[in-house]
């Protein structure tokens, strides 16, 4: 069911915009739970023993994939659900966007700021695409103070989450920090960054887990920082959303102890992770960490399940997700500069699906991944990669 959003900038669908909503989640769910487990037994009981040798890697996977009947009806019903998941948030945003924004300029200070550029460019990897479908992408604008992109972001994500990112949208946030503050208690950053951090999600979660620190969230979309600026105060947390690109950040050397980014560097064309990950390593102090949500790389999961991840690159709108996924993350940090010997990777389990008590076993065991590490399924689990500074 959809986890429907229940702060002060929420909007007020009707009963059968919220019945669309919850039919979408419910549809979202058995595509990525069931239909994806029968899809997977297809393959290996009817297209794979049929195969002159074993696909080596997710494209050939593809490439025998696709004429499959079974494989074209799970493609049409998740690229379908996909438009679905906007289509049915985008009217009940449009009705209510003036009053969002009234809305949003009357909750009160508590410590937060929103600092926009209005000169800065939108790359054209998030402004001449609609990512992941969703009409507009992050940063198209109504007008002045504008916030809609950002309303139809977290309510679209309310419904294509199925519930699997907590009540707060936050799960990996929650799970990053909770997994960050157990396994290294001594690390006590002051700092913190979240690049990319659209209507800060997964932002809101760094200022909760570590009280006196100043968490500042970076992205080029200003819609969804003003959204995330209203949204934070909403739930009276302090946090900073400053408008700039992570490439180029308008912050001085050393001043960060922890960078942090949830779900952006696949949305980047690589290029622009180097350079990301240049800044990364520019911001922060020695002992800093520079930290990553992601999804798992190739070279790390079986051919299918490879396949299976890199769908979204061919169908859904994520031009630069396959060539992330084919990138070593230890390489990436290493071409920035970062000490190789000093790089992290790990599997935190979902807080919200298995609870604190999982992810604090999951610190002390071998992190391993799991065939549900990365994929919005039941019993979800998150990879996470980076290096001390
Ligand atoms: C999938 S969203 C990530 C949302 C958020 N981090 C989370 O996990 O909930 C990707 C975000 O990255 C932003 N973005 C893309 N390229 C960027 C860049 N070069 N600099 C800063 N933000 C960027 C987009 O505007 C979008 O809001």
């Amino acid at each position: 069911m959809t986890r429907h959003v229940n702060h002060a900038l929420a909007v007020r669908p009707t009963r059968n915009e919220r019945a669309a909503q919850d039919f979408t989640s419910s549809l979202r769910g058995h595509v990525l739970n069931h239909m994806a487990a029968q899809m997977k037994t297809r393959f290996e009981t009817e297209i794979a023993p049929k195969l002159a040798q074993a696909p080596e890697d997710g494209r050939a996977v593809h490439q025998a994939m696709r004429p499959h009947p079974y494989f074209r009806f799970y493609s049409t019903m998740r690229i379908a659900a996909q438009e679905m998941v906007w289509a049915s948030v985008d009217a009940a945003v449009r009705r209510d966007s003036e009053r969002l924004k009234a809305v949003a300029a009357e909750l009160p200070d508590v410590g937060g700021s929103l600092t926009l550029d209005p000169s800065l460019e939108v790359p054209r990897s998030v402004s001449a695409i609609d990512v992941h479908l969703m009409p507009g992408s992050y940063s198209a604008e109504a007008g002045e103070g504008d916030l809609a992109a950002g309303a139809v972001y977290e309510n679209g994500l309310s419904v294509f989450s199925f519930g699997l990112m907590g009540k707060n949208l936050d799960d990996i946030g929650e799970s990053s920090a909770f997994w960050l503050r157990h396994a290294h208690p001594e690390f006590q950053p002051k700092d913190i960054l979240d690049l990319g951090c659209s209507v800060g999600h997964q932002t809101l979660p760094w200022a909760r887990a570590y009280p006196g620190a100043r968490v500042t969230g970076v992205d080029v979309a200003a819609p969804c920082l003003r959204y995330a600026d209203g949204r934070a105060r909403a739930q009276g947390v302090a946090a900073h959303f400053v408008q700039a690109n992570a490439t180029q950040l308008p912050f001085p050397d050393a001043s960060f102890d922890l960078v942090y980014s949830s779900m952006f560097l696949h949305e980047l064309p690589l290029k622009d992770i180097d350079a990301v990950f240049a800044e990364a390593r520019r911001l922060l102090r020695p002992g800093g960490l520079m930290l990553h949500y992601e999804l798992p790389p190739n070279s790390q999961l079986s051919a299918y399940d490879g396949f299976y991840l890199d769908w979204d690159c061919w169908y859904n709108n994520e031009p630069y997700y396959k060539a992330f996924r084919d990138q070593d993350p230890k390489a990436l940090c290493a071409k920035a500069g970062f000490d190789t010997g000093k790089f992290v990777q790990t599997v935190v389990p979902s807080i919200g699906w298995y609870g604190e008590e999982a992810v604090a076993e999951a610190i002390a065991g071998p992190a391993t991944i799991g065939g549900n590490t990365g994929r919005l399924a039941d019993g979800v689990q998150w990879f996470v990669f980076g290096n001390w500074a």
